[in-house]
């Protein structure tokens, strides 16, 4: 497919299954008028998340990278009314506007915000394990150590998602550092066994790995 043929296919996906409503809009925009980068999933994208956390009744899910809250809202709409939903940003700038959006949406009953360093905040969410569904979107140089982390704390069935995976074609033919990391992790989760893995082509590559028994 050519990259406007898929562009068309991406818009397709979304008209059917994952419209945005006024709060993710609004969401987006906030995150503009911020200027936040323009970094976020794509709407279907987010729609994805929320099928395979629902195929296997995610109800303890971790973030890994905030932003403004716009996959988190898309997550958190998928938890059931008792779910919990920790989402990790070391930005304050990028965490203030991510609560305004979970007040503006009404999810914030549901997320935990935990600012600070990722690493620091997955050493003390390790307490509250096991998890369900691990969602991986910040810094490509951490995604081995997030990879460790949801190894130790996923239950079985568990999945961890990690977005990114084809990095806009830089994993095939890598240019920079971020593209290596992620060529690295793409490696390390088809090499391990404790998983059961692949990258799902859809948008920027989702990468993702089940916890087998
Ligand atoms: C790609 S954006 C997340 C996008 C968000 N998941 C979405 O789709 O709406 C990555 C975020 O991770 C944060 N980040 C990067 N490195 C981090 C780290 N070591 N610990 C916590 N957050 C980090 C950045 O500040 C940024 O807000």
């Amino acid at each position: 497919m050519d990259e406007n043929t898929l562009k068309q296919a991406n818009q397709y996906v979304t008209e059917l299954f994952a419209q945005e409503d006024e709060a993710l809009r609004w969401i987006q925009g906030e995150a503009l008028r911020n200027e936040l980068p323009p970094i976020s999933i794509q709407p279907f994208e987010g729609r994805l998340l929320q099928w395979l956390m629902r195929l296997i009744d995610a109800r303890k899910v971790v973030e890994i990278g905030t932003l403004a809250g716009y996959s988190t809202v898309w997550m958190a709409r998928a938890l059931p009314a008792d779910g919990k939903l920790y989402t990790l940003e070391k930005s304050s700038k990028h965490a203030n506007v991510a609560r305004e959006s979970f007040r503006h949406a009404s999810v914030s009953a549901r997320i935990e915000l935990m600012e600070g360093n990722a690493q620091d905040s997955l050493r003390k969410l390790s307490a509250q394990a096991p998890f369900d569904f691990v969602f991986i979107d910040a810094d490509k140089t951490g995604y081995l150590d997030y990879l460790a982390w949801a190894l130790d704390n996923l239950r079985v069935g568990g999945i961890v998602a990690a977005h990114n995976a084809f990095r806009n074609g830089g994993t095939v033919q890598p240019k920079s550092d971020d593209d290596y990391a992620m060529q690295k992790f793409n490696a390390a989760l088809a090499a391990e066994k404790r998983l059961d893995s692949t990258i799902l082509s859809v948008g920027d590559g989702l990468a993702v790995g089940t916890k087998k028994g």
